[in-house]
């Protein structure tokens, strides 16, 4: 390219990935969850992450307590709302992720579409797919927040799994149904497949 061409000039002087991953000697990479309401899939991001950090791996952990309430605060569950919640996600983790940082990200993303792209904003060579199969029943059956019960009533609109579509991944990384595993059953494979990808 032209030097005139060059509209971004500071991106010749930051410093790179592998530089940052050199210093912190681990590999950036998306764990991307994916699973119903009351699946599990913060339980088993924030026990991943505790356990990645006592063996000195950096992570950031990125759920609905911290997105949905921040940068994504305007947006509700509409198909056109779900969607900008996982544009924005992924564009956010992206930066994670060039980084060098464990990028776990922890959202319903019901479709695969949406799936896709995150898939694609993030690029396909650093994105694990886990998919937290936790059947519907059990989630029903946990309602943690009392939402499934006001979904069936009719009080919350466009709920995922009654009143709103859910897709299975066909190809996930790993597939996890907390219903079956044990916290540390769950961590442990995760552990595995995170430590195999790194230097
Ligand atoms: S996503 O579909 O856009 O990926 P996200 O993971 O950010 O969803 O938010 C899901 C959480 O929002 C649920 O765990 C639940 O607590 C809450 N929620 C509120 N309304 C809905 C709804 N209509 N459908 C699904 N989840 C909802």
């Amino acid at each position: 390219m032209e030097k005139s061409e060059n509209i971004y000039p500071v991106f010749d002087r930051m410093l790179t990935r592998a530089d940052k991953e050199s210093l912190l000697k681990q590999r950036g990479m998306m764990l991307w969850f994916t699973g119903l309401s009351g699946s599990g899939k913060s339980t088993v991001a924030i026990a991943l992450e505790r356990e990645l950090q006592r063996r000195g791996l950096l992570c950031r952990l990125l759920d609905g307590d911290n997105i949905r309430t921040g940068i994504n605060a305007n947006l509700g569950f509409t198909a056109d709302d779900r969607r900008e919640n996982i544009r924005r996600i992924a564009e956010v983790a992206k930066l994670f992720v060039d980084t060098g940082i464990i990028t776990l990200a922890a959202f319903i993303s019901p479709t695969e579409e949406l799936r896709t792209l995150a898939r694609d904003i993030i690029g396909a060579d650093d994105f694990k797919e886990i998919y937290i199969s936790t059947p519907l029943e059990e989630c029903e059956r946990r309602d943690v927040k009392g939402l499934y019960a006001r979904a069936r009533r009719g009080e919350v609109k466009h709920f995922t799994g009654i009143s709103a579509p859910f897709e299975a991944p066909q190809h996930p990384a790993l597939s996890l149904d907390t219903s079956r595993l044990t916290l540390e059953q769950s961590v442990a494979k995760l552990v595995e497949l995170v430590t195999g990808s790194m230097p």
